[in-house]
């Protein structure tokens, strides 16, 4: 996928599901809401909706071959097209081949040679749904990046109620303006993230680090991105971000590499956001070969690395808005609220890592959001909620021109 101007967009995937009368309402919005729709219909949805409804909408032919005789590799130029993909609905069908990642038919060749980040909303029977086949598929593809809009509880096809209705089609509108960032309270404004735990070498084998998984920054960077910034992760584990034109990801092991390259990042950044845990300390010298057994117990001398955050606050640009992240066990409010003030940083988010399902490694977290102000809470939850609250925050420093002078001590 290439940055192009003009509309976006949408390839925009109908299966074969009741739920495929809803789509063309979805097609009308996206159309409303000046996106360029190519509609791709598998077999099974040509047996509920026309392909003319479609057409008409789009101003597009509809797509449902791979043979098509007008272009020899259809799925691949629509790949390219792409800044983004919709399947709506996405019936339990397409989900298993799609987390099986074959390409039998259009819709599934697209879905592999597209670079563009995808969004499924899938529509099935309660049963259906809540089948573990279906549920493990869809944590496969969530996995790999791909964007989920679920289902709602309602009227079902032959009378029935439950959960497994097709979202409605404002709710799947609005999630794929957000991904392409049509919308995004961050659109034009440029977001550097840090995530993962550093390595410091011991010597070729071995190092010392510390249990950041980087699911905290990597949820910083997505939602950064669904609301339209310009995004660079700095990670230290690989990306769990499915590839975006607004999206850079840089690999870095050490606390050194991670401060050379936010230090270039910060020059460009609006925003700087370190939710890596950096290692505090390193060993003074690598051990050129393996250290074994038989050389006796090694004496390992540290030294203390480079403050990346403090250092980035202290050359910040102006209205740069800058987010620590503190790790804390002990009294992490007002652990918190010093490293707040000793590092110059506007917002520090605090999580308690002695408690249950916060911080290194879960899925979720509980935080507190200290500026120089208030402190916000926000109860355990998923990360990328977390995530979302530390950027409802740090829109409006934006909107405010950029951080303020904090009042003292606080
Ligand atoms: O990655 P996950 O498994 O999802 O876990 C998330 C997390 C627990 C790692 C994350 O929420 C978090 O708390 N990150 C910061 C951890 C940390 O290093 O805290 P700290 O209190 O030691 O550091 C305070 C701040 O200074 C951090 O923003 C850190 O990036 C920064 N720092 C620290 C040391 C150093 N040498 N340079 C720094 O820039």
């Amino acid at each position: 996928m290439s940055e192009r101007s003009g509309p976006k967009t949408v390839v925009f995937g109908v299966t074969g599901g009741i739920a495929a009368y809803k789509a063309v309402e979805v097609c009308r919005r996206l159309v409303d809401a000046g996106v360029h729709v190519v509609p791709v219909l598998t077999a099974g949805a040509e047996r509920f909706v026309a392909k003319t409804t479609f057409s008409a909408l789009a101003s597009e032919p509809v797509q449902s071959s791979l043979f098509d005789e007008a272009s020899p590799i259809p799925h691949t130029l629509l790949a390219r097209r792409a800044d983004l993909v919709v399947v709506a609905p996405a019936t339990a069908d397409f989900l298993a081949r799609y987390a099986a990642g074959t390409a039998g038919d259009l819709l599934g060749a697209t879905l592999l040679a597209t670079r563009a980040p995808v969004l499924v909303c899938p529509a099935m029977h309660t049963e259906m749904w809540e089948h573990p086949s279906v549920q493990e598929n869809l944590a496969t593809l969530r996995r790999r990046g791909v964007e989920v809009v679920p289902p709602e509880a309602g009227a079902l096809a032959a009378g029935d109620v439950g959960v497994g209705r097709l979202a409605e089609p404002a709710a799947i509108v609005e999630a794929a303006l957000g991904l392409l960032g049509a919308h995004g309270d961050l659109a034009g404004h440029r977001v550097a993230v840090s995530a993962g735990g550093t390595r410091e070498p011991i010597d070729p084998v071995r190092h010392l680090s510390n249990r950041s998984s980087g699911k905290q920054g990597h949820a910083l960077a997505r939602a950064a991105l669904r609301r339209g910034a310009e995004v660079t992760l700095v990670t230290t584990v690989a990306s769990s971000l499915p590839s975006h034109p607004r999206l850079s990801v840089v690999r870095v092991d050490t606390a050194a590499e991670m401060e050379a390259v936010m230090a270039v990042e910060a020059e460009k950044a609006d925003v700087i956001v370190m939710a890596a845990a950096v290692a505090d300390f390193r060993p003074v010298a690598i051990a050129p070969s393996k250290l074994t057994k038989d050389q006796g117990i090694p004496e390992l001398v540290l030294e203390k690395t480079p403050d990346i955050l403090a250092g980035l606050a202290a050359r910040r640009r102006p209205g740069q808005v800058i987010v620590g992240f503190a790790a804390e066990t002990d009294e992490p409010l007002a652990r918190a609220r010093r490293k707040r003030a000793a590092k110059a940083v506007d917002l520090m988010v605090v999580n308690d890592v002695s408690a249950p399902g916060v911080g290194f490694d879960y899925d979720t977290n509980a935080v507190t959001i200290v500026s120089a102000f208030e402190d916000r809470e926000v109860p355990l939850t998923s990360k990328a909620v977390v995530a979302d609250t530390v950027l409802d925050q740090v829109v409006e420093l934006l909107a405010d021109g950029g951080p303020e002078p904090s009042p003292e001590g606080h």
